[in-house]
């Protein structure tokens, strides 16, 4: 499918998540078999483009294109100014979030708050298109199903966009209200898809194969968007990709492959955030390849003892090559992945 004038590899893409998807995370899944990635989002204030944070979030050296940054806010001026900024730092998409419940974002009136105003949207979907178009950067939204259960009004909000210029649409398939509680449903997603000519992408709780090929044939999207699943399991993408296309499940990835892709993941993640940073924040991803995994609990704990990257690499080593005496592939998922409610973003209202 196409962005635009870019051609994706596949259908089946990354979600943003902010404090996860970063560069090195992106990386490895587009590498794993993803299609697509959206950086985490980034603010549309001025007074936040010099942050380190927001620098960090910004940083796309050596990412494979097409280059999709996240913006959030609630002035259409200045997301208009914002989506600028990042095309002359490298964006080749610009993707508006509706999409996010945090109660620092939508008490600014800004992520999935901006769906209980459909004018104000517009006129900022409206501006950051048109500040888009001189330079030929497609505009993409991502949007829940609606404010709340009585107001769902995903279609008619998507519809506007496509006609103000908006070149593809997410839905993940919740209200803001339901935060990440509750199931979501596809059924919005599946009448957003009828409702438009411009590609369509389905999200939400999509954790295995066959729940892609579900979602994506229960709904017509043209792609799935997965989130939470890929923590600690970058390798979904090709899984999903095989069973696609073959019909078959992969087989779970052999152990000693996962200990060098985390290795490599640990090593990526120090050179964009430093050691200091790096080994703190890098703890929650090694939290999630291990969860689940024999002895994982305890590892995870003394995981948290460990202040320098040598002697966080080599736990991790110590504990794949452990875990390899024991078995030469990871369990099946369903034996070792935790629910995804367990993983919501910590500030979700
Ligand atoms: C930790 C975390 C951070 C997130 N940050 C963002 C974000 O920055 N922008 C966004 O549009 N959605 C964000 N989301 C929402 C996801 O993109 C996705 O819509 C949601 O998790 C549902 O998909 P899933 O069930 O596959 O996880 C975040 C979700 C999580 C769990």
């Amino acid at each position: 499918m196409n962005i635009g004038p870019y051609c994706l590899p596949n259908r089946f893409f990354v979600a943003p998540m902010a404090g996860v998807t970063d560069r090195p995370f992106r990386q490895l899944c587009k590498q794993l078999g993803a299609g697509y990635a959206v950086s985490e989002m980034v603010s549309s204030r001025p007074d936040l483009q010099d942050s380190l944070k927001t620098s960090r979030r910004a940083n796309h050296a050596g990412e494979p294109g097409p280059i999709a940054v996240q913006i959030a806010g609630t002035e259409p001026q200045m997301m208009a100014d914002a989506a600028r900024y990042n095309i002359d730092r490298g964006a080749q998409i610009i993707d508006i979030n509706m999409g996010c419940p945090a109660k620092k974002v939508c008490n600014k009136w800004a992520g999935s708050a901006l769906m209980q105003d459909e004018a104000l949207a517009l006129s900022l979907v409206s501006a950051v298109v048109q500040a888009c178009a001189p330079q030929g950067v497609p505009v993409t939204l991502k949007m829940r199903t609606g404010w709340c259960q009585a107001e769902k009004n995903a279609v008619s909000l998507a519809r506007a966009a496509e006609a103000a210029g908006v070149q593809m649409v997410t839905v993940h398939g919740r209200t803001r209200e339901q935060g990440y509680k509750g199931d979501a449903e596809y059924d919005t997603i599946a009448a957003v898809k009828a409702a438009l000519k411009i590609p369509v992408v389905a999200n939400g709780d999509i954790d295995s194969p066959a729940k892609a090929r579900a979602v994506l044939a229960s709904t017509g999207a043209d792609a799935v968007m997965i989130g939470r699943a890929a923590q600690g399991r970058p390798w979904i993408f090709r899984e999903i990709a095989h069973f696609m296309a073959t019909g078959e499940t992969l087989a779970q990835p052999l152990v000693a492959e996962v200990k060098s892709l985390l290795l490599s993941h640990l090593q990526d993640h120090y050179s964009l955030y430093g050691e200091f940073a790096g080994v703190r924040s890098a703890r929650k991803h090694i939290g999630w390849y291990v969860r689940g995994l024999p002895g994982g609990e305890a590892f995870r704990a003394r995981m948290n003892l460990l202040t320098e990257g040598v002697a966080q690499t080599h736990a991790v080593a110590d504990f794949f090559d452990e875990l390899n005496t024991r078995m030469d592939r990871l369990p099946e998922p369903a034996l070792n992945r935790a629910p995804l409610e367990d993983r919501k973003p910590e500030t979700v209202a």
